[in-house]
């Protein structure tokens, strides 16, 4: 049985946004510790909330928070609000989810005031954003930072957005133009969001690390389309999208394996992530946390402190004591 106990003593709380309460755990003579570092960034645990779900506005993202995360990823956000796409947007598949809600945002102003009422969290806020090139990505980043985000996530790697995301994000000069201009203009951690579908993803990963990056954060969502058979028409409106959830996993699993290999900055897992035996494969495969998204519609919003129990669980029964030790275990 695992207790928690108070944590942690003043010397090991000097992190650079004093985040408290690393999840620290006893059981028997071992001393299961989840906490994790992204640069700079210090997490309570390293279960974090992934772009595009549960983040419309403050309420939501405290209650996340509330939930166990040991951070949160905004919505993705522009310059200017945007409608998005017309219904159908998201549609529930056997093994996953399939999604293209057209990047909908209220604009970065309006989304602003939202994070300014998080701002006395302890849980680190990382501001999604999008952009078409590295001067509205500066701008955002800025005013990101201005609002009190404690870092930055580009997203260019949102599938099906004309001009955003992965039409930036396989360009590696355009790629290391943006992430070199935003590391320009702020001070807070910078975090580069890729996409599987590329085939240069390796080169991609290296470019961002050249560029300056805090962080990679793999993968976004795999894109995928399904037709509805009666009327032989694709059921999205906007006909293809992004696929998400437990069939996406391998997929990602494999792709922050290659990135490790080629990069030192840290890495964060996302894609399929469940269970905690799902984060530790990642861990394994070389990322320092996990965001998880599908599994908050699968297992509710307590998804966040369900798993890090699942972590605690499988860490003590095989005997490991801290995050880092399983970090790349799969290289060695
Ligand atoms: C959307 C989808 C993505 O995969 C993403 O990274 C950002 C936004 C969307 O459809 O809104």
């Amino acid at each position: 049985m695992l207790t928690s106990v108070v944590f942690p003593p003043p010397s090991l709380n000097t992190g650079e946004n004093d985040f408290i309460h690393a999840d620290i755990s006893r059981c028997g003579d071992l001393v299961v510790d989840i906490s994790t570092t992204i640069g700079p960034l210090r997490l309570k645990n390293p279960t974090m909330l992934a772009s595009g779900i549960m983040d419309e506005d403050a309420g939501s993202m405290q209650r996340m928070i509330d939930c166990g995360a040991g951070a949160i990823v905004t919505k993705s956000i522009g310059v200017q609000p945007r409608d998005g796409y017309a219904n159908p947007t998201v549609i529930e598949l056997d093994h996953g989810i399939l999604n293209a809600m057209g990047l909908p945002n209220p604009g970065i102003d309006l989304y602003g005031e939202e994070i300014k009422k998080l701002q006395a969290t302890k849980v680190p806020i990382i501001g999604s954003i999008y952009a078409a090139d590295a001067n509205e990505f500066a701008r955002l980043a800025e005013k990101m930072q201005r609002f009190g985000a404690n870092a930055v996530e580009l997203n260019v790697s949102c599938p099906h957005a004309k001009h955003y995301g992965l039409e930036v994000g396989s360009d590696p000069a355009l790629l290391h133009e943006i992430v070199s201009f935003v590391k320009h203009h702020v001070s807070i951690p910078v975090f580069v969001k890729v996409s599987p579908n590329i085939m240069n993803l390796v080169e991609m990963a290296q470019t961002i690390e050249n560029a300056g990056a805090d962080a990679i954060v793999a993968i976004n969502t795999v894109k995928a389309m399904k037709i509805d058979l009666e009327t032989t028409r694709p059921l999205l409106a906007n006909k293809t999208g992004g696929y998400s959830g437990k069939a996406i996993k391998p997929i990602g699993v494999r792709c922050v394996y290659d990135i490790a290999q080629a990069v030192k900055i840290p890495l964060i897992g996302v894609g399929g992530i469940t269970t905690g035996e799902d984060a530790i494969e990642y861990f394994m495969a070389g990322a320092s946390a996990v965001q998880i998204g599908s599994a908050v519609y699968y297992r509710g919003p307590d998804v966040f402190n369900v798993v890090c129990e699942e972590i605690k669980t499988w860490m003590k029964d095989h005997e490991y004591s801290t995050i880092t030790e399983l970090i790349g275990a799969a290289f060695q």
